[in-house]
Protein backbone atom coordinates (compact mmCIF):
# COMPACT_ATOMS: atom_id res chain seq x y z
CA UNK A 1 0.00 0.00 0.00
CA UNK A 2 1.06 3.49 -0.83
CA UNK A 3 2.00 5.98 2.11
CA UNK A 4 2.38 9.19 0.42
CA UNK A 5 3.37 10.90 3.57
CA UNK A 6 6.18 8.89 3.48
CA UNK A 7 7.01 9.56 -0.14
CA UNK A 8 6.39 12.80 0.18
CA UNK A 9 8.97 12.73 3.44
CA UNK A 10 11.39 10.94 1.09
CA UNK A 11 11.31 13.33 -2.09
CA UNK A 12 11.63 16.37 0.92
CA UNK A 13 15.10 14.20 1.79
CA UNK A 14 15.98 13.66 -1.54
CA UNK A 15 15.49 17.20 -2.82
CA UNK A 16 17.52 18.46 0.29
CA UNK A 17 20.51 16.50 -0.24
CA UNK A 18 20.32 17.60 -3.54
CA UNK A 19 20.55 21.06 -2.39
CA UNK A 20 23.18 20.60 0.35
CA UNK A 21 21.50 20.63 3.53
CA UNK A 22 23.58 20.22 6.25
CA UNK A 23 21.81 16.52 7.79
CA UNK A 24 23.62 14.56 9.57
CA UNK A 25 23.07 10.83 8.84
CA UNK A 26 20.39 9.96 10.56
CA UNK A 27 18.62 13.25 10.49
CA UNK A 28 15.51 14.00 8.27
CA UNK A 29 15.04 16.92 6.50
CA UNK A 30 12.76 20.01 6.60
CA UNK A 31 10.58 20.50 4.04
CA UNK A 32 7.10 20.10 2.37
CA UNK A 33 5.24 19.43 -0.84
CA UNK A 34 3.07 22.15 -2.23
CA UNK A 35 0.93 23.71 -5.01
CA UNK A 36 3.90 24.71 -7.27
CA UNK A 37 6.63 27.47 -6.17
CA UNK A 38 3.64 30.17 -5.16
CA UNK A 39 2.60 28.00 -2.37
CA UNK A 40 6.14 26.84 -1.38
CA UNK A 41 7.12 30.95 -1.50
CA UNK A 42 4.18 31.97 0.60
CA UNK A 43 5.21 29.19 3.20
CA UNK A 44 8.46 30.15 3.21
CA UNK A 45 8.04 33.69 3.45
CA UNK A 46 5.58 33.41 6.38
CA UNK A 47 8.12 31.70 8.23
CA UNK A 48 10.74 34.28 7.96
CA UNK A 49 8.30 37.06 9.03
CA UNK A 50 7.24 34.70 11.85
CA UNK A 51 10.72 34.30 13.15
CA UNK A 52 11.48 37.78 12.48
CA UNK A 53 8.70 39.14 14.40
CA UNK A 54 9.38 36.87 17.25
CA UNK A 55 13.16 38.17 17.82
CA UNK A 56 11.67 41.93 17.25
CA UNK A 57 9.10 41.41 20.14
CA UNK A 58 12.23 39.91 22.22
CA UNK A 59 14.36 43.02 21.62
CA UNK A 60 11.62 45.43 22.58
CA UNK A 61 11.21 46.80 18.91
CA UNK A 62 8.26 48.00 16.78
CA UNK A 63 7.38 44.54 14.82
CA UNK A 64 4.43 46.13 12.28
CA UNK A 65 7.01 46.80 9.12
CA UNK A 66 8.36 44.19 7.92
CA UNK A 67 10.49 44.49 4.52
CA UNK A 68 11.81 41.59 1.78
CA UNK A 69 14.64 42.79 -0.73
CA UNK A 70 14.14 41.43 -3.76
CA UNK A 71 14.89 42.33 -7.71
CA UNK A 72 11.78 43.80 -10.22
CA UNK A 73 12.39 40.95 -12.29
CA UNK A 74 10.69 38.51 -9.19
CA UNK A 75 7.49 36.48 -10.17
CA UNK A 76 4.27 37.70 -9.34
CA UNK A 77 4.05 35.23 -6.30
CA UNK A 78 6.42 37.29 -4.58
CA UNK A 79 3.80 40.29 -5.13
CA UNK A 80 1.14 37.91 -3.73
CA UNK A 81 3.08 37.29 -1.01
CA UNK A 82 3.61 40.87 -0.27
CA UNK A 83 0.25 41.77 -1.05
CA UNK A 84 -1.34 38.86 1.09
CA UNK A 85 0.65 39.08 4.17
CA UNK A 86 1.70 42.90 4.60
CA UNK A 87 5.10 42.71 3.65
CA UNK A 88 6.79 45.45 1.70
CA UNK A 89 8.36 44.53 -1.08
CA UNK A 90 11.42 46.58 -1.85
CA UNK A 91 12.24 46.08 -5.49
CA UNK A 92 15.94 46.38 -7.03
CA UNK A 93 15.48 48.24 -10.08
CA UNK A 94 17.29 46.83 -13.77
CA UNK A 95 18.57 48.31 -16.07
CA UNK A 96 18.97 47.73 -19.71
CA UNK A 97 21.25 45.14 -20.28
CA UNK A 98 21.25 43.32 -16.67
CA UNK A 99 17.59 42.05 -16.24
CA UNK A 100 18.35 40.44 -12.47
CA UNK A 101 19.03 41.63 -9.20
CA UNK A 102 22.33 43.32 -8.23
CA UNK A 103 23.64 41.88 -5.11
CA UNK A 104 25.36 45.26 -4.20
CA UNK A 105 21.88 47.25 -4.24
CA UNK A 106 20.23 44.58 -2.47
CA UNK A 107 22.69 44.66 0.19
CA UNK A 108 22.45 48.21 0.37
CA UNK A 109 18.43 48.18 0.70
CA UNK A 110 18.61 45.86 3.68
CA UNK A 111 17.51 47.34 7.13
CA UNK A 112 16.18 46.11 10.55
CA UNK A 113 12.92 45.21 9.06
CA UNK A 114 13.76 43.21 6.24
CA UNK A 115 12.62 39.72 6.82
CA UNK A 116 14.86 38.15 4.02
CA UNK A 117 16.74 38.96 0.58
CA UNK A 118 14.98 36.62 -2.09
CA UNK A 119 17.38 35.57 -5.08
CA UNK A 120 16.21 34.10 -7.81
CA UNK A 121 18.33 31.18 -9.85
CA UNK A 122 16.66 30.87 -13.02
CA UNK A 123 14.98 34.58 -13.43
CA UNK A 124 11.60 33.76 -15.64
CA UNK A 125 12.25 36.64 -17.95
CA UNK A 126 15.75 35.09 -19.15
CA UNK A 127 16.75 32.43 -17.69
CA UNK A 128 19.64 33.93 -15.44
CA UNK A 129 21.04 32.95 -12.28
CA UNK A 130 21.35 35.53 -9.73
CA UNK A 131 24.59 35.50 -7.98
CA UNK A 132 23.60 34.04 -4.89
CA UNK A 133 27.47 33.60 -3.40
CA UNK A 134 27.91 37.11 -3.82
CA UNK A 135 24.81 38.28 -2.06
CA UNK A 136 25.81 35.59 0.49
CA UNK A 137 29.06 37.18 1.23
CA UNK A 138 27.97 40.77 1.23
CA UNK A 139 25.29 40.17 3.57
CA UNK A 140 27.77 38.16 6.11
CA UNK A 141 29.85 41.25 6.11
CA UNK A 142 26.67 43.24 6.70
CA UNK A 143 25.00 41.39 9.34
CA UNK A 144 28.59 41.31 11.48
CA UNK A 145 28.57 45.26 11.29
CA UNK A 146 24.89 45.75 12.04
CA UNK A 147 24.33 43.26 14.50
CA UNK A 148 21.47 41.98 12.62
CA UNK A 149 21.06 38.31 11.30
CA UNK A 150 19.62 39.12 7.73
CA UNK A 151 18.75 35.52 5.98
CA UNK A 152 18.59 34.62 2.25
CA UNK A 153 15.59 32.76 0.71
CA UNK A 154 16.03 31.10 -2.82
CA UNK A 155 13.78 31.04 -5.14
CA UNK A 156 14.91 27.66 -7.21
CA UNK A 157 11.65 27.38 -9.15
CA UNK A 158 13.34 26.14 -12.61
CA UNK A 159 17.09 26.74 -11.60
CA UNK A 160 16.92 23.94 -8.74
CA UNK A 161 16.35 21.09 -10.49
CA UNK A 162 19.30 22.29 -13.65
CA UNK A 163 22.23 23.49 -11.41
CA UNK A 164 22.82 20.58 -9.55
CA UNK A 165 23.15 18.58 -12.74
CA UNK A 166 24.68 20.91 -14.84
CA UNK A 167 26.68 23.49 -12.65
CA UNK A 168 27.55 20.86 -9.23
CA UNK A 169 30.26 23.50 -8.54
CA UNK A 170 28.37 26.14 -8.44
CA UNK A 171 27.82 27.12 -4.83
CA UNK A 172 23.66 28.79 -4.62
CA UNK A 173 22.28 26.61 -2.10
CA UNK A 174 22.53 25.54 1.56
CA UNK A 175 26.27 25.01 1.61
CA UNK A 176 25.95 29.11 1.59
CA UNK A 177 25.59 29.62 5.45
CA UNK A 178 22.59 32.48 5.08
CA UNK A 179 20.13 30.41 2.74
CA UNK A 180 17.82 29.06 5.28
CA UNK A 181 14.97 28.35 2.51
CA UNK A 182 15.12 27.18 -0.90
CA UNK A 183 11.81 26.71 -3.40
CA UNK A 184 11.55 24.63 -6.54
CA UNK A 185 8.60 23.69 -9.15
CA UNK A 186 8.51 19.96 -9.58
CA UNK A 187 6.40 20.84 -12.56
CA UNK A 188 9.10 22.38 -14.24
CA UNK A 189 12.58 20.55 -14.47
CA UNK A 190 11.48 18.24 -11.34
CA UNK A 191 9.73 16.99 -14.89
CA UNK A 192 6.37 16.45 -13.24
CA UNK A 193 3.08 17.54 -14.41
CA UNK A 194 1.27 20.48 -13.19
CA UNK A 195 0.41 21.17 -9.81
CA UNK A 196 3.76 20.36 -7.89
CA UNK A 197 6.35 22.29 -5.77
CA UNK A 198 8.48 21.94 -2.72
CA UNK A 199 9.58 24.55 -0.06
CA UNK A 200 12.24 22.96 2.15
CA UNK A 201 14.50 24.67 5.50
CA UNK A 202 18.07 24.37 6.32
CA UNK A 203 17.51 23.54 9.88
CA UNK A 204 14.10 22.58 11.99
CA UNK A 205 15.31 25.52 13.30
CA UNK A 206 14.62 27.69 10.43
CA UNK A 207 10.54 26.70 10.11
CA UNK A 208 8.98 28.53 13.31
CA UNK A 209 7.40 25.54 15.40
CA UNK A 210 4.18 27.52 16.10
CA UNK A 211 3.04 27.23 12.15
CA UNK A 212 3.01 23.74 12.30
CA UNK A 213 -0.57 22.07 12.72
CA UNK A 214 -0.66 18.30 14.34
CA UNK A 215 -3.92 16.84 13.47
CA UNK A 216 -4.55 13.30 14.66
CA UNK A 217 -7.27 12.36 13.16
CA UNK A 218 -6.29 10.18 10.40
CA UNK A 219 -5.14 7.54 12.43
CA UNK A 220 -1.47 8.88 13.52
CA UNK A 221 -0.09 12.16 14.70
CA UNK A 222 0.51 14.54 11.39
CA UNK A 223 2.20 17.82 11.54
CA UNK A 224 0.52 20.24 8.87
CA UNK A 225 2.02 23.18 7.23
CA UNK A 226 0.57 24.08 4.17
CA UNK A 227 -1.84 26.41 3.14
CA UNK A 228 -4.81 24.50 2.70
CA UNK A 229 -5.28 20.95 4.28
CA UNK A 230 -6.49 18.19 1.21
CA UNK A 231 -4.76 17.80 -2.38
CA UNK A 232 -4.41 15.07 -4.76
CA UNK A 233 -1.74 12.86 -4.34
CA UNK A 234 -1.07 12.02 -7.94
CA UNK A 235 1.67 14.55 -8.39
CA UNK A 236 3.96 13.56 -5.19
CA UNK A 237 3.60 9.67 -6.50
CA UNK A 238 4.88 11.05 -10.10
CA UNK A 239 7.41 13.22 -8.60
CA UNK A 240 8.98 10.24 -6.48
CA UNK A 241 8.90 7.94 -9.42
CA UNK A 242 10.98 10.29 -11.49
CA UNK A 243 13.37 10.54 -8.61
CA UNK A 244 13.76 7.56 -8.46
CA UNK A 245 13.82 6.24 -11.96
CA UNK A 246 15.93 8.54 -13.13
CA UNK A 247 18.22 9.21 -10.41
CA UNK A 248 20.76 11.89 -10.64
CA UNK A 249 22.84 10.16 -13.83
CA UNK A 250 18.81 10.05 -15.38
CA UNK A 251 18.13 13.89 -14.58
CA UNK A 252 21.69 15.03 -15.72
CA UNK A 253 21.30 13.49 -19.07
CA UNK A 254 18.17 14.93 -19.73
CA UNK A 255 19.32 18.40 -18.74
CA UNK A 256 22.46 18.37 -20.90
CA UNK A 257 20.04 17.71 -23.66
CA UNK A 258 17.75 20.25 -22.96
CA UNK A 259 20.81 22.84 -22.86
CA UNK A 260 22.43 21.38 -25.91
CA UNK A 261 18.69 21.83 -27.66
CA UNK A 262 19.04 25.29 -26.05
CA UNK A 263 22.45 26.18 -28.14
CA UNK A 264 21.39 24.33 -31.27
CA UNK A 265 18.58 27.21 -31.04
CA UNK A 266 20.06 30.26 -29.73
CA UNK A 267 23.05 29.51 -32.31
CA UNK A 268 20.93 29.24 -35.16
CA UNK A 269 18.59 32.75 -34.11
CA UNK A 270 22.57 34.37 -33.88
CA UNK A 271 23.50 32.98 -37.61
CA UNK A 272 20.42 34.96 -38.72
CA UNK A 273 22.00 38.13 -37.54
CA UNK A 274 18.20 40.04 -36.48
CA UNK A 275 18.68 38.80 -33.05
CA UNK A 276 20.21 39.99 -29.95
CA UNK A 277 20.17 37.20 -27.31
CA UNK A 278 19.33 38.27 -24.12
CA UNK A 279 19.35 35.09 -21.55
CA UNK A 280 23.03 33.39 -20.58
CA UNK A 281 24.64 30.44 -21.98
CA UNK A 282 25.10 29.52 -17.98
CA UNK A 283 21.29 29.23 -16.63
CA UNK A 284 18.00 27.51 -17.35
CA UNK A 285 17.74 26.10 -20.40
CA UNK A 286 15.46 28.84 -22.22
CA UNK A 287 16.17 31.52 -25.05
CA UNK A 288 15.31 34.86 -24.69
CA UNK A 289 15.72 37.20 -27.55
CA UNK A 290 15.16 40.70 -29.03
CA UNK A 291 14.87 42.24 -32.48
CA UNK A 292 18.33 44.36 -32.99
CA UNK A 293 15.97 46.22 -35.38
CA UNK A 294 12.55 47.04 -34.47
CA UNK A 295 11.45 50.11 -36.44
CA UNK A 296 9.22 48.42 -38.67
CA UNK A 297 8.06 45.22 -36.86
CA UNK A 298 8.01 44.38 -33.41
CA UNK A 299 8.08 41.07 -31.46
CA UNK A 300 4.58 40.99 -30.39
CA UNK A 301 3.75 40.68 -34.61
CA UNK A 302 6.61 37.52 -34.59
CA UNK A 303 4.95 36.01 -31.83
CA UNK A 304 1.76 36.34 -33.22
CA UNK A 305 2.73 35.23 -36.98
CA UNK A 306 4.57 32.07 -35.31
CA UNK A 307 1.04 30.86 -33.93
CA UNK A 308 0.52 30.33 -37.68
CA UNK A 309 2.96 27.59 -37.79
CA UNK A 310 1.99 25.90 -34.67
CA UNK A 311 4.45 27.58 -32.53
CA UNK A 312 3.24 29.31 -29.33
CA UNK A 313 6.14 32.18 -28.11
CA UNK A 314 5.47 34.88 -25.74
CA UNK A 315 6.79 38.07 -26.38
CA UNK A 316 6.67 40.35 -23.36
CA UNK A 317 8.36 43.45 -21.91
CA UNK A 318 10.39 43.65 -19.37
CA UNK A 319 9.72 45.36 -15.85
CA UNK A 320 9.64 49.00 -15.00
CA UNK A 321 13.32 50.65 -16.15
CA UNK A 322 13.46 48.13 -18.68
CA UNK A 323 10.08 48.56 -20.34
CA UNK A 324 11.15 49.78 -23.82
CA UNK A 325 12.58 46.37 -24.02
CA UNK A 326 10.58 43.28 -25.63
CA UNK A 327 11.55 40.10 -25.70
CA UNK A 328 10.31 36.40 -27.76
CA UNK A 329 11.26 33.99 -25.09
CA UNK A 330 11.38 29.71 -26.09
CA UNK A 331 11.83 27.54 -23.30
CA UNK A 332 13.80 24.28 -23.72
CA UNK A 333 11.92 21.50 -21.96
CA UNK A 334 13.11 17.78 -22.31
CA UNK A 335 10.71 17.13 -25.04
CA UNK A 336 11.95 19.96 -27.30
CA UNK A 337 13.93 18.07 -29.95
CA UNK A 338 17.16 18.84 -31.79
CA UNK A 339 14.83 19.04 -35.09
CA UNK A 340 12.81 20.93 -33.23
CA UNK A 341 14.90 23.67 -32.35
CA UNK A 342 16.21 23.69 -36.16
CA UNK A 343 12.71 23.59 -37.34
CA UNK A 344 11.84 26.56 -35.01
CA UNK A 345 15.09 28.58 -36.13
CA UNK A 346 13.65 28.10 -40.21
CA UNK A 347 10.21 28.52 -39.27
CA UNK A 348 11.48 32.35 -37.40
CA UNK A 349 13.55 32.74 -40.89
CA UNK A 350 10.25 32.33 -43.04
CA UNK A 351 8.50 34.63 -40.95
CA UNK A 352 11.63 37.47 -40.86
CA UNK A 353 11.24 37.43 -44.77
CA UNK A 354 7.43 37.53 -44.54
CA UNK A 355 7.24 40.17 -42.38
CA UNK A 356 9.39 42.06 -45.15
CA UNK A 357 7.01 41.87 -47.49
CA UNK A 358 4.56 43.41 -45.85
CA UNK A 359 3.82 47.17 -44.37
CA UNK A 360 5.07 48.05 -41.09
CA UNK A 361 2.66 47.91 -38.47
CA UNK A 362 5.11 50.18 -36.12
CA UNK A 363 4.68 53.38 -38.21
CA UNK A 364 2.04 52.59 -40.62
CA UNK A 365 -0.26 55.32 -41.34
CA UNK A 366 -3.65 55.20 -42.57
CA UNK A 367 -5.44 57.92 -44.89
CA UNK A 368 -9.09 57.49 -43.97
CA UNK A 369 -11.45 59.00 -47.42
CA UNK A 370 -14.10 60.79 -45.04
CA UNK A 371 -12.17 63.48 -43.48
CA UNK A 372 -8.74 62.69 -45.08
CA UNK A 373 -7.03 62.63 -41.55
CA UNK A 374 -3.95 61.19 -40.66
CA UNK A 375 -4.57 58.40 -37.96
CA UNK A 376 -1.03 56.38 -36.75
CA UNK A 377 -1.96 52.55 -36.08
CA UNK A 378 -1.17 51.85 -32.33
CA UNK A 379 1.73 49.10 -32.37
CA UNK A 380 1.11 45.95 -30.51
CA UNK A 381 2.65 46.82 -27.52
CA UNK A 382 0.87 50.59 -27.31
CA UNK A 383 -2.26 48.17 -27.29
CA UNK A 384 -1.04 46.51 -24.32
CA UNK A 385 0.02 49.50 -22.42
CA UNK A 386 -3.11 51.04 -23.16
CA UNK A 387 -5.18 47.40 -21.88
CA UNK A 388 -2.68 47.35 -18.58
CA UNK A 389 -3.06 51.30 -17.80
CA UNK A 390 -7.21 50.63 -18.78
CA UNK A 391 -7.01 47.84 -15.99
CA UNK A 392 -5.05 49.78 -13.22
CA UNK A 393 -7.44 52.95 -13.52
CA UNK A 394 -10.47 50.66 -13.29
CA UNK A 395 -8.99 48.22 -10.31
CA UNK A 396 -7.89 51.46 -8.34
CA UNK A 397 -11.37 53.42 -9.33
CA UNK A 398 -12.61 50.07 -7.58
CA UNK A 399 -10.47 50.34 -4.68
CA UNK A 400 -11.32 53.48 -4.22
CA UNK A 401 -15.50 52.75 -4.03
CA UNK A 402 -15.00 50.12 -1.93
CA UNK A 403 -12.52 50.83 -0.03
CA UNK A 404 -11.48 47.01 1.17
CA UNK A 405 -10.06 43.68 -0.49
CA UNK A 406 -12.44 42.36 -3.52
C1 LIG B 1 11.27 32.34 -10.60
C2 LIG B 1 9.87 31.84 -10.38
N1 LIG B 1 9.36 31.80 -9.14
C3 LIG B 1 8.13 31.33 -8.90
C4 LIG B 1 7.32 30.89 -9.92
C5 LIG B 1 5.95 30.36 -9.59
O1 LIG B 1 6.01 28.99 -9.74
P1 LIG B 1 4.74 28.01 -9.79
O2 LIG B 1 4.14 28.22 -11.12
O3 LIG B 1 5.36 26.67 -9.64
O4 LIG B 1 3.82 28.37 -8.69
C6 LIG B 1 7.80 30.91 -11.24
C7 LIG B 1 6.94 30.45 -12.34
O5 LIG B 1 7.12 30.73 -13.49
C8 LIG B 1 9.11 31.39 -11.49
O6 LIG B 1 9.63 31.42 -12.71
Amino acid sequence: MLNIVLEQNRCVNMIAHLFNAPLGDDETAVGVGTVGSSEAIMLAGLAFKRKWQNKMKQLGKPHDKPNIVTGANVQVCWEKFARYFEVELKEVKLTEGYYVMDPDKAVEMVDENTICVAAILGSTLNGEFEDVKRLNNLLVEKNKQTGWDTPIHVDAASGGFIAPFLYPELEWDFRLPLVKSINVSGHKYGLVYAGIGWAIWRTKDDLPDELIFHINYLGSDQPTFTLNFSKGSSQIIAQYYQLIRLGYEGYRNIMENCQENAMVLKDGLEKTGLFTIVSKDHGVPLVAFSLKDSSRHNEFEISEMLRRYGWIVPAYTMPPDAQHITVLRVVIREDFSRTLAERLVLDIEKIMHELDTIPSRVTEKIATDEEHAVVVKKTALEVQREITDAWKKMVADHKKKTKGVC
